[in-house]
């Protein structure tokens, strides 16, 4: 038993480490070294001897053996994935950030070379013994200019890690609350260490105007020979020449991967309002929505982590590429596992025309992230819940084939959650070819109530406009019932260990199941109750009261039918310019 749920956890680990993963991974090594060293260039604002005793602790545990392999796998690995990322990456229309990050890292090994050859390289090449006094004299003295190269290199690499560690961290929902004192750290330390360097930069200059000083700390045994330097300089040119060789080849594989996919044919995305656009294949979703300038919410910017970026397929889903497992992952883990419509459009990369509509709205901060993805130990709140059913499915399924029946019902519930989103709500849950749909999750009850009855209106725009699309492809035109009812109920993460669902669970959920099953009884398209009626603020008058048994209730109950579910949108208009 122990066995299969270690197994368990492993497989699951191994499916949410991606190239990302290994990104941050070694971000985060190379990231714990700048904290090491700018610690240590502080210690100059105390004096240089303090700087000196501190690289001893630094070099100790910087230089041994596990953690030189390790440092520098990460740093290799790090770079290169910079390389690769400026290959992957299809438009250059980035936020700053993303901008200034990418352009910083792959600047960061330029500056960094020669400082890394002159003292590294030159310690376990040569044998050199360079310490701060040394390093003080080569770059304050010797050659001034690389003073203000290294303050660049400071500040560049630290920019760097700063926005990467943002980018991870503002996905967190605590990021909020840490953010001030986060922000204060990334000002303090870098600040502490350029003055650090500036008090033990001039403390050497004044010492090393005596010949005493030099004879101690310039000799050859610790700075090495005019030869040894030559050989330096050219190891930091060749490196360079490689490094800009790299980058040039970079840009000659995007030049020709942009042939071949011009080659390879377009495809055509549908953005559910109306917008159509034609990309190459290859381009991913998000990446296409960038390209044509078309809002898109993703909070994460495209790195698989946030699921903002998440859209409903509509129509066929069979076409599409399987995800990854670092997509399946994220989807698994908002609950969206189990529905080949719902797509990370950062990792989709379609191979064929596809029509989708976004979940989140296009301008979803961080808040729409704590709603993606808050996972939820149980809670009481009032919710008012929307049960929405497709009526004559079985008649569907007798006179259709079983693929046939399959993609209209997804048209269907498509159609539906469409409406939902677009009034504020959630759809929760998809019971064969009926879905639950929850309202208030991030509302007061008079918004939810208001929210849900606006959604039925709606939706009869939504299933009149596909009944239209299907025309003569379906026996009859789709038709639908409705039940809407409010109350306390528990909301949380339902499920075993490995597959949880967040839903809404208590009596009032399933009052409204048995509602939408009285439209059925009542011949109208809406049943909500009067406690709905309520708290929207409708008065009493606005439909006839209806009293009704509820099956496993010892009172009946006031709800009231609505013949066309049409009429609602009207409450709709009026909602809209009640609150603005
Ligand atoms: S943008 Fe964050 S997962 Fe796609």
């Amino acid at each position: 038993m122990a066995e299969r749920s270690i197994a368990a956890s492993f497989l699951r680990f191994q499916r949410s480490f991606g190239i990302r993963q290994v990104r941050l991974v070694t971000g985060l090594i190379l990231f714990s070294y700048l904290i090491s060293h700018f610690t240590n260039h502080a210690l100059g604002n105390i004096s240089v001897p303090a700087m000196e005793e501190g690289m001893t602790y630094h070099l100790a545990f910087w230089r041994s053996w596990p953690v030189t392999i390790v440092f520098y796998t990460a740093a290799l690995t790090h770079m290169s994935l910079g390389l690769w990322a400026l290959y992957t990456r299809r438009q250059f229309r980035w936020v700053t950030t993303e901008m200034i990050q990418l352009v910083f890292g792959l600047s960061i090994p330029v500056l960094v070379i020669g400082h890394l050859v002159g003292i590294r390289l030159a310690a376990s090449l040569l044998g050199h013994d360079k310490l701060y006094a040394q390093a003080f004299f080569a770059y304050w003295v010797y050659r001034p200019h690389v003073m203000w190269m290294l303050y660049a290199v400071l500040i560049v690499a630290w920019v760097h890690g700063c926005i990467g560690l943002f980018f991870w961290l503002r996905t967190k929902l605590w990021f909020k609350k840490a953010a001030g004192p986060l922000l204060a750290f990334a000002i303090f330390l870098p600040t502490v260490a350029m003055l650090g360097l500036y008090q033990g930069g001039r403390a050497i200059v004044r010492a090393s105007a005596s010949p005493e000083w030099r004879a101690d700390n310039l000799n050859t045994g610790k700075v090495g020979t005019g030869a040894d330097q030559i050989l330096l300089d050219n190891i930091v040119q060749y490196a360079l020449y490689v490094y800009l060789g790299l980058i040039v080849l970079v840009f000659v594989a995007r030049g020709v991967r942009a042939i071949m996919e011009r080659r390879g044919g377009l495809v055509r995305l549908s953005y559910g309002d109306g917008q159509t656009i034609q990309i190459p294949k290859g381009l991913s979703v998000l990446e296409a929505s960038t390209r044509f300038n078309i809002p898109h919410s993703s909070v994460c910017g495209g790195r698989a982590r946030c699921s903002t970026c998440r859209i409903r397929v509509i129509g066929d889903c069979a076409a599409l590429p399987k995800p990854s497992s670092r997509e399946a992952f994220v989807l698994e883990r908002v609950g969206c596992g189990n529905d080949p419509a719902i797509r990370l459009a950062c990792q989709l990369r379609p191979k064929s025309d596809v029509a989708f509509f976004q979940i989140f709205p296009a301008r979803a901060g961080a808040s729409a992230l704590s709603q993606a993805i808050q996972t939820h130990a149980g809670k009481e709140r009032y919710l008012v819940s929307m049960f929405v059913d497709l009526r004559g499915s079985t008649k569907l399924a007798e006179k259709l084939l079983p693929f046939d029946t399959v993609f209209i019902i997804n048209r269907f519930l498509t159609a539906v959650s469409q409406a939902v989103v677009e009034c504020g709500g959630r759809p929760n849950q998809f019971v064969g070819d009926g879905q639950l749909a929850l309202f208030g999750l991030h509302t007061d009850p008079q918004t939810a109530c208001r929210q849900a009855i606006t959604a039925a209106g709606r939706i009869s725009i939504h299933v009149d406009e596909l009944n239209k699309f299907l025309g003569k492809d379906v026996p009859e035109p789709l038709r639908f019932g409705v039940g809407i009812h409010g109350g306390e109920v528990i909301i949380g993460d339902i499920g075993s260990h490995d597959h949880t669902v967040f839903t809404a669970l208590g009596d009032a959920v399933n009052v409204t199941a048995r509602l939408q099953d009285m439209t059925k009884q009542l011949t109208c398209e809406v049943v909500l109750s009067d406690e709905v009626r309520k708290t929207a603020g409708l008065p009493e008058k606005t439909w006839p009261p209806v009293e009704v048994p509820i099956r496993g209730r010892a009172e009946p109950m006031i709800v009231h039918a609505v013949k066309k579910a049409e009429t609602l949108l009207k409450l709709g208009d009026d909602f809209a310019s009640a609150a603005a």
